[in-house]
């Protein structure tokens, strides 16, 4: 790769220019749990919106649900996560850290971090499964009969509600359910800042499908999914599918396929598009007794669906998103950070600043901030030369900067200046709004 990003930059930007800090930092922070900052929800709440209006919004065949994080937790037994959802995990009876059998070639020791775990002269314990659900208790009393668990998928949420839809909407086979919201895995080995946390976003969609469509279905969904992240500005080069092999495949899967991106530490997922095929709603099904079908009435058919999951993470694609757009460029002599997001996804849409702080500018340039504001999200900036303004702009992505100078306050037009091109075009403040719409909404 021959960008000149790496994560050591991007997590010092994200850092420095409050897109996500460490939870509990001034307590030395909680492993792999990250807090969004003020540009950072934004980005976030782009990224998520973007998926909406894909997936809900623009389309007739897919609603939307927000199911609650705790569910019973017969559910679980169901969905196959109480018995299946482990890791293999070995104990070093030395230094008593703990390591995943499946990756020790990965692996350092802590106290010898030249040589993996069992080379360093600890010895390993015998491997053990190791369940990633995180256990809490309802209600006041805590002993086993009131174990819940923090979903970690919000796809179940979705099958258990199937019944409910089908009665309240008028959806027919084909159609989907989709559903954004926080998950929680107990990962062993976390990190890469927000690519593999322990508590994460999901944008999950379930498409049911008749039986024997499954194949097609499966082919529209990965082509959209990867169509998507290049729609918002990935670059089609940092993108790739990866069909998942057979020993890889979820106990739930048919086939599987990863929307993989190339960041800085080696292409890593994005999103899953799976064929879950009929597994959940009959494991739903036996499990609570209830007829989980669907009748087709033209038919007369009745069968279980099958169901097509795109399954995408919201903190890895907001992570994608900012690496993608990172940049350096050189002006007035130094090194400059410029983020190249795709205007949707760009945190702050607008920068509006006075030329002088004199003669009217800044009241004149507050009262455009004030015309903006209903319609985007913009920040007013006075400090220091313009080309340093325009520089703190760049370092979070704003794709645009406007100023109002000398002749705004005798002919009410203001400078707008592309981020990318840096091309400046001088327009009235009227027309303001509708050119930013239309160049934002591309
Ligand atoms: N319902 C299917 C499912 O959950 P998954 O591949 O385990 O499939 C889907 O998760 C997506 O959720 C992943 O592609 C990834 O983007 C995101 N994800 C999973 N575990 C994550 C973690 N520990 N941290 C951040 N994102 C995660």
């Amino acid at each position: 790769m021959s960008r000149a990003v790496t994560m050591e930059k991007v997590v010092n930007l994200a850092k420095r220019r409050g897109f996500a800090f460490q939870s509990s930092e001034i307590y030395g922070g909680l492993a792999s749990c990250w807090d969004y900052g003020p540009v950072g929800i934004e980005l976030k709440r782009n990224v998520k919106e973007a998926w909406w209006r894909e997936m809900v919004l623009t389309r007739s065949d897919i609603v939307g649900i927000d199911c609650s994080i705790l569910m019973h937790p017969r559910v679980w037994e169901a969905s196959g996560h109480v018995a299946g959802f482990t890791d293999p995990m070995v104990d070093c009876k030395k230094c008593k850290e703990r390591f995943r059998a499946d990756k020790l070639s990965d692996a350092r020791c802590p106290e010898r971090p030249s040589k993996r775990p069992g080379e360093c002269g600890g010895e390993l314990t015998e491997a053990r499964q190791f369940n990633l659900m995180f256990k809490t208790f309802m209600g006041p009393v805590e002993e086993s009969a009131n174990v819940v668990f923090m979903r970690p998928e919000t796809a179940q949420g979705i099958f258990v509600n199937f019944l409910n839809i089908l009665n309240s909407s008028r959806q027919k086979v084909p159609f989907g359910i989709a559903q954004i919201g926080k998950s929680f895995r107990n990962e062993i080995t976390p990190g890469n800042f927000l690519f593999r946390t322990r508590e994460f976003e999901q944008m999950e969609m379930e498409f049911f499908v008749k039986p024997g469509e499954d194949d097609k279905w499966y082919e529209y969904w990965r082509e959209r999914r990867l169509q998507w992240y290049q729609q918002y500005g990935i670059r089609s080069e940092n993108l790739r599918l990866r069909e998942h092999e057979k020993d890889e495949l979820a106990h739930y899967a048919k086939g599987c396929v990863d929307v993989e991106y190339q960041f800085p530490f080696g292409w890593s997922e994005l999103e899953g598009i799976a064929n879950r095929t009929d597994f959940d709603l009959k494991r739903h099904a036996e499990y609570s007794g209830k007829d989980i079908s669907y009748y087709n009435e033209e038919t007369k058919e009745r069968f279980v669906p099958y169901v097509i999951e795109p399954a995408a993470g919201a903190d890895r694609a907001t992570l994608a998103f900012l690496v993608d757009a990172y940049d350096e460029d050189e002006a007035e002599g130094e090194t400059r950070a410029v983020l190249r997001f795709h205007p949707r996804i760009a945190p702050v849409k607008a920068a509006v600043f006075p030329l002088m702080r004199k003669d009217g500018q800044p009241e004149k340039a507050m009262e455009v901030l004030a015309l903006l504001r209903r319609h985007f999200p913009v920040q007013y900036d006075q400090a220091g030369s313009i080309g340093r303004r325009y520089r703190r702009q760049d370092e979070i992505g704003t794709p645009f900067g406007i100023t109002v100078d000398h002749q705004t306050m005798q002919d009410s037009t203001v400078t707008l200046r592309e981020r990318d091109t840096m091309q400046q075009v001088r327009l009235p403040i009227d027309r303001l709004v509708d050119e930013l719409k239309r160049r934002i909404e591309i």
